[in-house]
């Protein structure tokens, strides 16, 4: 298949992409945290045709887009109050709820389940393709399974070039890491994938919000929530192993520098070669050669949005072994630290 990319401000973009989903084709798209790999939500054949472009599990769900919040009574049961609140107050946005859904939405799209997730983007490109398309657009992230979430459309071009229609490039995403998923369907809220809204902001709206148990405890062999979440996600092809403080994950100390200085010193006897992921301040302590820049440790929004191409780079630059600090700054930088460490499989030193 040749899949044919276009601007989003060249003039044809929307009308070509329009009839593509319409004839139940997909097409990548920018939003504000990440590409998605749209399809029509309401037809089967189109959410098996994004399983089967990104080799993703079919038992792993995908989140339905909308451009109208009224949207979601067509899709969704019993719309609590708490659920509208958060609505009216991050719609458009980066947030996904889970609701249970009506029968419109096919099996297909949710994975088997009877809970629906659904978003609607902020992001000006993503908001008309689903006006414009009169569709509600199922996306999944537009990376092949396993491999970091695009933030670029070069990222998509990548993954996806020759299994998907069509990839409307819109530059550069804001956020860079994927939505936070709140489950509105039970009885009490809970947190399934952190993300730009963290714990604090849906608390200042709703009160007390609950964090999916396997999100806190990784290792505890709890099930998640959201289906894709147990996946190790984002992994680069080296083996990457984070380092941070036992006394403050929180700051870059002495010793988590020595530490990884000697470490990369062995690898490098070895003839392995190893990359460092850090950041402008403390880029000049490292002794490694190859050096990827995640922003400013004080900027967790930096780091999220150079986090997935630091990963893309770590495999341009062959590495096999690499060394990243923890960016615990902030409630963000948890949300980020949340996908590094499915990135290294969990495996972190203290020192
Ligand atoms: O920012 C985002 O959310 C991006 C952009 C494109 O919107 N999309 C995205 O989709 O990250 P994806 O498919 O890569 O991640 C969706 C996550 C998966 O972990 C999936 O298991 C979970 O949402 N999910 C979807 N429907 C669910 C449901 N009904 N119940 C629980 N988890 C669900
Ligand atoms: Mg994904």
């Amino acid at each position: 298949m040749e899949t044919i990319i276009k601007n989003t401000n060249e003039d044809d973009a929307f009308t070509k992409a329009k009839e593509i989903l319409t004839a139940g084709g997909l097409v990548a798209f920018p939003t504000e945290t990440v590409y998605g790999l749209g399809g029509n939500a309401l037809d089967p054949s189109a959410s098996a045709k994004i399983y089967a472009a990104k080799g993703r599990p079919s038992d792993n769900p995908l989140i339905v887009h909308i451009s109208d919040k009224n949207d979601v009574y067509k899709l969704a049961e019993d719309v609590s109050e708490a659920a509208e609140k958060l609505m009216d107050a991050f719609w458009p946005g980066p947030m996904t709820i889970i609701f249970k859904k009506k029968d419109i939405v096919p099996k297909e799209t949710t994975g088997g389940l009877e809970t629906v997730a659904i978003r609607m983007p902020s992001h000006p490109d993503a908001a008309r393709l689903i006006s414009e398309s009169g569709l509600y657009i199922a996306a999944p992230s537009a990376n092949s399974s396993g491999r970091p979430s695009p933030s670029t459309a070069a990222h998509v071009i990548e993954d996806l070039s020759g299994k998907i229609d069509m990839i409307l490039d819109g530059g550069p995403v804001d956020i860079g890491i994927e939505s936070s998923i709140i489950d509105m369907s039970g009885d009490t809220p809970v947190i399934l994938r952190p993300g730009f809204i963290t714990k604090s902001k849906f608390e200042e709206i709703i009160g007390t919000v609950a964090i999916d148990k396997a999100i806190i405890s990784p290792d505890s062999g709890i099930k998640p929530k959201a289906p894709g979440m147990k996946y190790t996600h984002y992994a680069p092809k080296g083996t990457l192993t984070i380092v941070e403080s036992e006394n403050d994950p929180s700051s870059i100390s002495t010793n988590v520098i020595n530490e990884i200085n000697r470490l990369t010193k062995d690898a490098e006897t070895a003839n392995e070669n190893v990359v460092v992921l850090t950041t402008e301040e403390n880029k000049d302590k490292y002794i490694c050669k190859n050096i990827i820049l995640l922003g400013k440790t004080s900027s967790s929004s930096e780091v999220a949005k150079n986090l997935y191409s630091a990963l893309r780079k770590c495999d341009d630059l062959g590495a096999k072994i690499i060394y990243s600090e923890s960016f615990y700054h902030d409630e963000l930088g948890g949300a980020v630290m949340n996908r590094l460490l499915k990135a290294a499989g969990q495996r972190v030193i203290k020192v």
